[in-house]
This record gives C-alpha cells, sequence and structure tokens, in this order.
C-alpha cells in the first residue's frame, strides 16, 4: 500500500541484489531498493515511494561503479521489459540466480537445501515468446512491453529470442503493419516447433479475404508450420501447411496453438535427464501436471506412466501421441492418461499407494494440495520442477515435514537475463 510520495534525493552503498533484480540498500535504517544497481555501488537515487516494506526508488546516478557493471548486450536494455539482469558480469549473474534458490529456501527454513551450480540457457534460444503489436499513426509498434508498463518497446535486437523466430520479425512487422487497423493491439505468439513456427495472432480484428490470402503467403514464404487467427476468443485456422509436431525422446506429439513447452531445448533436456536419473530405479511413475508429454515419453521408455493433466487438448494430445507411437517404430511401456483438475481433486495417498516416483511440474502457484497427499503417501521419490521459487520452496517444506529429504535442487536459468528461475528438486524418503 502506498502511504506517501517523497521526492527526496539520497545517496546510498548497495549491499545485495534482491529476487526481481533490484540493488538492496539501507537508509536510516529501512531497505532502499534500486533498479539496475549492483552490490558495492555507491549510488544516487530519487525516492519515488514509500512503503511499510522500504523505499522503491529511481537511480540518477551511479557514483562508484562495481568492477562486476558491464555493457548490456541487448541496446533496449533498461526499457524492454524482457531483461532486467543484462548489466553484471556472467559470474555474479550466475551467482545471483543461485542465491535466489537459496534465499526462497532459506524463506521455509531449509537453508541446509544443497543448491548446484546453474544450468544457463545459451542466448538466442528462446523457441517459445510472445510479441505485443500496435498500430499507430507512425506505423507498427513491434515488440515486447517495457519495464513496469503496457507501453511497447519496438525492438530492432533480440539476444534472447531463438534466432529462427527472430529473424521472421521484420517480416511479420510488415505483414501486421499492411492488416492492423489503427489503434489495433495484437498479440502474437511464435512457437518454434520440429516442423517449423506456430503462430497465433491474437487481435479483436476480422481479417477480410484479401488480409487472409496475405497471411497464407506469408505462411508459404516463411515456411510457417500453423496460421492461427484469434479474435474475440474464435480460433480461425488460416493455414496448416504441416501439423505443429514436438518430439520427446522419439515420440511425436502434436501441439495445439500456443500450447505449454519449456521455453528452450537446451532448458528442457537438462530437465529431463534429471528427472530420468531421479526415477531411474522407479517401477511406477506419475508424471502430474504432465502438459503434453515433456517428461511423460522420456520415462515411458524405461518405466510404466500415469499422466495427469488439466487441459483438454494436452491430454488429447498425449492421448494421439502414445497411440501413434508403435506404429512409428517406438516401444514403450504402458502409458494411462487422466485428464484431471488436480487442484480441485489431487492424486489421494490411497491413489498414490504403488507409484514408486511422482514427478510434479504445476503452473506458478504451485500444488500446495497436491503436496499435501504425497507428504503422507509412501512414495519413495518425488521430482518437483517448478517455475516459481517461492511456491517451490512452499511446497518443498510440506514433503519435508512429511519425512521427504530434500537431495538437492538444480536452478534451470531458461528465461535468461531475466528474473524467472525454473528449480528442480528431488526428494526422497529415507
Ligand atoms: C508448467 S506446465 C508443465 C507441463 C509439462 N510438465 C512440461 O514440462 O511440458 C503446467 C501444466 O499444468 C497444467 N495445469 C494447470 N492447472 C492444472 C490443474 N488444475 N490440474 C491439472 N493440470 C493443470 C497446464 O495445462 C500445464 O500443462
Amino acid at each position: 500500500m502506498e502511504l506517501n510520495r517523497m521526492p527526496e534525493s539520497i545517496t546510498v552503498t548497495i549491499e545485495s541484489l534482491g529476487a526481481r533484480g533490484d540493488g538492496i540498500a539501507k537508509h536510516d535504517g529501512k531497505p532502499v531498493y534500486v533498479p539496475g544497481a549492483l552490490p558495492g555501488e555507491v549510488v544516487q537515487v530519487q525516492v519515488v515511494e514509500t512503503r511499510k516494506s522500504g523505499l522503491y526508488t529511481r537511480m540518477l546516478d551511479v557514483k562508484e561503479p562495481s568492477r562486476q557493471r558491464v555493457q548490456a548486450k541487448c541496446q533496449h536494455f533498461g526499457r524492454c521489459g524482457g531483461c532486467q539482469m543484462q548489466h553484471m558480469t556472467d559470474e555474479l549473474y550466475r551467482k545471483w540466480v543461485q542465491d535466489r534458490a537459496r534465499f526462497a529456501l532459506a524463506q521455509q527454513g531449509l537453508d541446509e537445501a544443497q543448491v548446484e551450480d546453474p544450468f544457463m540457457a545459451p542466448p538466442e534460444s528462446r523457441r517459445r515468446v510472445a510479441l505485443k503489436a500496435l498500430q499507430t499513426a507512425s506505423g507498427l509498434v513491434f515488440g515486447f512491453n517495457a519495464e513496469g508498463s503496457h507501453q511497447i518497446v519496438d525492438v530492432v535486437q533480440c539476444p534472447v529470442m531463438h534466432s529462427s523466430i527472430w529473424a521472421l520479425v521484420p517480416e511479420l512487422k510488415r505483414l501486421l503493419g499492411n492488416i492492423l487497423p489503427q489503434r489495433a493491439l495484437a498479440q502474437v505468439h511464435a512457437t518454434l516447433t520440429a516442423t517449423g513456427i506456430d503462430l497465433v495472432v491474437d487481435v479483436a480484428h476480422e481479417i477480410s479475404l484479401q488480409e487472409r490470402e496475405a497471411c497464407v503467403q506469408f505462411a508459404n514464404d516463411f515456411n510457417i508450420s500453423a496460421f492461427h487467427w484469434r479474435s474475440d476468443g474464435f480460433l480461425d485456422p488460416i493455414v496448416v501447411r504441416q501439423e505443429p509436431i514436438m518430439e520427446f525422446a522419439g515420440v511425436k506429439v502434436p501441439l495445439s496453438p500456443g500450447a505449454f513447452i519449456q521455453a528452450t531445448s537446451e532448458s528442457e533436456a537438462v530437465m529431463i535427464e534429471r528427472v530420468q536419473s531421479a526415477c531411474s530405479s522407479a517401477g511406477r511413475v506419475a508424471d502430474l501436471f504432465s502438459g503434453i508429454g515433456t517428461f511423460t515419453f522420456p520415462l515411458a521408455r524405461q518405466h510404466q506412466i500415469l499422466a495427469v493433466e488439466g487441459a483438454l487438448d494436452a491430454v488429447q494430445a498425449l492421448e494421439n501421441a502414445r497411440n501413434s507411437a508403435p506404429a512409428a517404430g517406438v516401444k514403450l511401456k504402458q502409458v494411462v492418461v487422466k485428464h484431471r483438475d488436480l487442484f480441485r481433486r489431487p492424486l489421494s495417498v490411497k491413489e498414490l499407494a504403488g507409484f514408486d516416483a511422482v514427478v510434479i511440474d504445476p503452473p506458478r502457484a504451485g500444488a500446495q494440495m497436491q503436496m499435501e497427499q504425497l507428504a503422507q503417501s509412501g512414495v519413495k521419490t518425488v521430482v518437483s520442477v517448478s517455475c516459481n521459487p517461492n511456491t517451490f520452496a512452499r511446497d518443498a517444506r510440506i514433503l519435508v515435514e512429511g519425512g521427504y529429504e530434500l537431495n538437492t535442487v538444480l536452478p534451470v536459468d531458461q528465461f535468461l537475463w531475466s528474473t524467472h528461475l525454473e528449480l528442480v528438486g528431488v526428494f526422497t524418503r529415507p
């Protein structure tokens, strides 16, 4: 809650980096949050907001820069909301990533947990992006939201986006620039699949026949696998040249428009490897919040699997992929697929009996109720995959209080230079 505003300028020395990447200093015993500042730096800041939790500021000047400060990789850094952490050495960034995991765990009393050296996704590897497009009097603005604002930064460079998607950006800008009416705001989802790029344009504008033809031409020219136009909730398949497919351990899974996949193929491989090695001695494995089978199919080469997922299109994709695997020469053990809302109806202790391992990969909110059931179960190994260090730590504590040991936590930085972080924790019953 905002208490008051004070346009006050103060000079502070930064002591640490917070979870949102802000430099943190102290002033009159209160924490001072300084976006863009690094530990050891002396900075002059303007206080923009005073809250109970501390002073929120804007940096005016770096009076004494840190030796860990570097030139950002991207010319849009500081304005574009995509990346917050490009102003430091790789060494400091890596340490901050690891500390974030440690800090979240410590908040739940899990200070002893072993946090490994993070896996960092390489630059230019992000294969799933959502861009914004706004038609203005001076042309189309196309890029990402500015930091903390709905303004769009018109990007001419992006060091995180996969180069195949990036190559499409100027062409897409031209296409949408010719189609969108004044002030139309669109969201463009681009996903790099095994059969090419899958495009979904979300905008309140019904396209004409001529515009539709331009989109088909675009898809042909740039080898787009599928191009959908979503207007007022209606998903219009403009052209499906080749069904978008993801491949997991040789199993081809159809990807419905805009469906979830891990952000980079490199981080996905690391997570699959960790999940497989943790489950190596299991017979039956439950894969909860399975999505389209990122972990299900690699595991199904060795283990009997129950995959549980709440999105119906993902469940259908799993079933189709499982059914067509034998014809494609891929041998799987038994794969049972269940459509179920795991927030309302988590797998009960009774249902968990008979599983040697459980892989659980919920959305950002975590899976408190499911963890409570697991904590009372006899399952030997739990692999918890999470895109939110805070809910990961909260849920980890439930398991630890239920008698599990948290063996190791691997930070997987698949949203490079951002404050998002994936964690993979392996828990065992002694
Ligand atoms: C972080 S994704 C993980 C997907 C998959 N494990 C992967 O790695 O690709 C979370 C998944 O949980 C599913 N989900 C969200 N809410 C759910 C719920 N209440 N019950 C079951 N599944 C849900 C989403 O549809 C999504 O597929």
